[in-house]
């Protein structure tokens, strides 16, 4: 397998490695799109998603079964005074994927350092990184499924044996050396597990699948950011805020702090059930959190198709929107919400959608 990387002088220079923790663009960073209420990062967002990010375990609320393992996973590793195995989280955008990266990297008392899949362009990008780990250290990779092949060949020894294979010359004269690396921990996230190869997700001691939040579990998180921001709140005005994230926290977070403005602005600052659901009614978020967009979609499926499949491309063509966004960010939860099915001739619009849209379904549907 030509895994080696071709050096000229030497390539994999850890000198010009940017300074800090942060490795090429910001781990966070994804294609954000506008949206009412997203609950992709958007670059002004990531200063208050990490001031509200929790650090260790104890903080981080739901994902129960998760941190169950988790906290197994590192107790182990700690005792044997080992890494601890390469881990994969996998799940939609912001339910809490980077947020467990460092959570591990703090419960281990690790630094973690932080790429991602398209920020590590050539396979000496990665060697740099690689040969810079420190033992025991974190490398976290967000939007794994996007590294190219090339690298992510470099990757499999560094994962399985520690070892970096680089070819030294070129022609005949080029020997294969293996350099041995510190023992570390890849955290791999990603929000599409399909698109990753089965030789990397073979490597990964484990891997999990992070699940949309219960309204009870996302009021636990509300009313935990509304005390770190310091601002008043009732266990209804949570829940109300809770009811409308879609499930996910980050959306939580950003609901907040609308309905934290409008609470100072139009209120007396307090966040009751009343004001959360004036607040988010204003703001267009429904009474399931759907926003502009996921209801666009619904009517285009239910209306404008009548309720039969639709494929993905049209759907994405009919929307102006990009194909991966729609299957990544909103049909997820549309379908978890039993709003949209995907059958073999595509997705559908449900009866709950008709409902939802105040419409009647027609026959068969
Ligand atoms: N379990 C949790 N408890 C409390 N807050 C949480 C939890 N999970 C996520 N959050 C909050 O939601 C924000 C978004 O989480 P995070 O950035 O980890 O999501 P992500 O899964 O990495 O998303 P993306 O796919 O867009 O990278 C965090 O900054 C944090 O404030
Ligand atoms: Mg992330």
């Amino acid at each position: 397998m030509a895994s080696g990387i071709e050096i000229e002088g030497i390539v994999f220079d850890a000198g010009s490695m940017p300074h800090g923790s942060v490795i090429g663009q910001d781990g966070n960073a994804s294609d954000a799109r506008e949206r009412t209420v997203s609950a992709e990062l958007q670059e002004d967002d990531l200063a208050f998603d990490r001031s509200l990010r929790p650090k260790y375990l104890k903080d981080y609320l739901g994902q129960e079964k998760i941190k169950e393992s988790l906290a197994i996973l590192i107790q182990a590793a700690q005792a044997r005074g080992e890494a601890a195995d390469h881990i994969l989280f996998s799940g939609p955008p912001g339910l809490g994927k980077t947020t467990l990266a460092t959570v591990v990297a703090n419960e281990m008392g690790a630094n973690i350092k932080t790429t991602s899949g398209p920020a590590i362009e050539r396979t000496g990008d990665l060697a740099a990184i690689l040969t810079n780990l420190e033992e025991g250290d974190v490398l976290f990779i967000d939007e794994i499924h996007r590294m190219n092949r090339m690298v992510e060949e470099v990757l499999y020894p560094a994962l399985e044996d520690y070892a970096l294979d680089i070819v030294v010359g070129k022609g005949p004269a080029a020997r294969s050396i293996r350099l041995d690396l510190p023992h570390f921990t890849l955290i791999g996230a990603t929000t599409r597990t399909g698109l990753l190869t089965g030789p990397l997700r073979d490597r990964f001691g484990i891997a999990f699948r992070l699940q949309y939040y219960n309204p009870d579990e996302l009021a636990a998180i509300v009313r935990r950011s509304a005390s770190i921001l310091d601002v008043q709140i009732s266990e209804d005005g949570a829940l109300e805020i809770a009811r409308r994230s879609r499930g996910t926290p980050r959306l939580a977070n950003r609901l907040l702090k609308r309905v934290r403005d409008w609470a100072q602005v139009r209120g007396d600052g307090m966040i009751t059930e009343d004001v959360a659901a004036e607040a988010l009614s204003f703001f267009e978020v429904d009474s399931l959190g759907l926003d502009a967009m996921d209801n666009r979609i619904l009517e285009m499926l239910a209306v404008q198709f009548s309720g039969r499949p639709v494929g993905l491309t049209t759907m994405a063509s009919a929307l102006s929107e990009d194909p991966d966004t729609i299957e990544d960010v909103y049909e997820p939860f549309l379908m978890q919400q039993g709003l949209v099915v995907r059958t073999p001739k595509g997705r559908q619009a449900t009866a709950r959608a008709y409902e939802h849209l105040g419409l009647v379904p027609p026959e068969g549907v």
